[in-house]
């Protein structure tokens, strides 16, 4: 069980089974999820419990969503080979470290999550006054707590939300880290990393102490990270020590803030599910032309010898997205100069856009076709997500005092 381990290289994110990926989705975190998994052990799920909270009087729909989106993910080139994919409600461990974090969770902090009331202004027409609305960021901070990870890949709406999941994390650590001999066991611990690394901890640990100098408290952590002499517990002792609170059980995440571009839907505003302005990312090429041909443009474009900005136009956002060049320049100077059309325009656009998601439809028909190997990527998944989320709450129950 207590295997050594090194700077965490965990990344989790997760997303609402809210029907098909379409490109504000794929743009906005998918793509960025598919990048960061060759270079992060990463987890990704579908967060179907997280559908529950603000649709629970619409239930039907959500398994047929749920495998949508995991052949979506997969479709678009998230590698079961490289990352664990799989579904929230089928780790069960989740709801155990939540219904534990909400031992230690103050009211407060859930209501003031900003989420929490604009969401119930947003989503009026639905019953928000709910135990699990309210604890939907805590259920979050479960989701990410349990595998111990370095980094959270979310966009600006999530931001508060792993802000408070590192609250929570300080706040259980503050509680159950503090074990009675502590500074005993840390001492001895200190012993394993040799006499020379030891003296030089200790070192660090006295210029972080009495000084405040943060980049020894760094150096601190870079030499006891990765230590194969260093068990799991002696690691968070020996981390807790260095910084003076207790040992560290739940390590707090960092958000890795993904650079979100501009993605409008068909109306100028953000794309959206809730707006219905959307593309989705295997929709039928001639359903995506049709919906491209009638989008908005700049408005002062009335006739086609007005001249236009594209800075007013949808189009231009996707063209940023999708276009080389040459084409983006012959854009900026055809539209101003009223030298091309609109028409001409979104089709230089949808070419470059369906050549993105052509083979993306292709692979996704496959593996329509070969629902039994979804079935079993997800079924691994849902396993190697349980290894580590057992791992984790074992030693949380530990540090609680009811591993009997
Ligand atoms: N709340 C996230 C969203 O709406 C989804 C989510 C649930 C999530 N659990 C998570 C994201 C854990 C990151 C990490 O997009
Ligand atoms: Fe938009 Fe292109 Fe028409 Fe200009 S020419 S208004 S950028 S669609």
């Amino acid at each position: 069980m207590t295997k050594p381990r090194g700077p965490s290289n965990h990344v989790v994110s997760g997303m609402r089974p809210t029907g098909g990926v379409h490109l504000g989705n794929y743009h906005g975190a998918l793509k960025n999820w598919i990048e960061l998994q060759y270079e992060y052990k990463c987890f990704y799920f579908i967060a179907d419990w997280h559908a529950l909270t603000t649709h629970y009087e619409g239930t039907k729909e959500i398994e047929s969503h749920v495998w949508q989106m995991i052949i979506d993910w997969l479709a678009a080139g998230l590698n079961p080979a490289s990352a664990t994919i799989f579904i929230q409600s089928k780790v069960p461990e989740h709801a155990e470290l939540h219904v534990l974090l909400s031992m230690v969770t103050p009211l407060s902090w859930l209501e003031r999550v900003p989420t929490y009331k604009d969401q119930q202004e947003k989503l009026k027409e639905r019953d928000l006054a709910t135990y699990g609305f309210l604890g939907y960021p805590l259920l979050q901070a479960a989701d990410i707590l349990i595998y111990r990870p370095a980094y959270v890949p979310v966009g600006e709406d999530q931001v508060a939300h792993v802000e408070m999941t590192r609250e929570i994390a300080r706040r259980f650590n503050y509680l159950f880290g503090r074990e009675t001999d502590f500074e005993a066991k840390s001492e001895k611990a200190i012993t394993k990393l040799g006499a020379s690394k030891g003296k030089a901890y200790r070192k660090l640990r006295r210029k972080y102490q009495e000084q405040g100098e943060v980049e020894a408290l760094e150096k601190g952590r870079a030499l006891i990270e990765g230590n194969p002499n260093l068990t799991v517990a002696d690691y968070d002792r020996l981390l807790g020590y260095l910084e003076g609170s207790g040992r560290t059980i739940l390590p707090e995440p960092d958000v890795l803030l993904t650079p979100t571009p501009k993605v409008p839907g068909l109306d100028g505003q953000k794309m959206s599910k809730s707006y219905g302005n959307t593309i989705g990312l295997r929709e039928d090429p001639d359903s995506i032309s049709k919906k491209v041909r009638t989008m908005q443009t700049d408005p002062a474009r009335v006739r086609r010898t007005d001249p236009g900005d594209p800075e007013k136009c949808p189009v231009w956002d996707l063209h940023q997205l999708y276009s080389d060049q040459d084409t983006l320049k012959w854009v900026q100077s055809g539209c101003r100069s009223a030298g091309i059309g609109c028409i001409d325009c979104k089709s230089r656009m949808l070419d470059a856009m369906l050549a993105e998601l052509d083979p993306i439809r292709t692979r996704g028909e496959q593996l329509e076709q070969n629902l039994d190997y979804v079935n079993r990527v997800i079924t691994e998944g849902n396993e190697a997500a349980r290894d580590e989320a057992r791992d984790t709450l074992e030693e949380v129950r530990a540090a609680i005092g009811i591993n009997y």
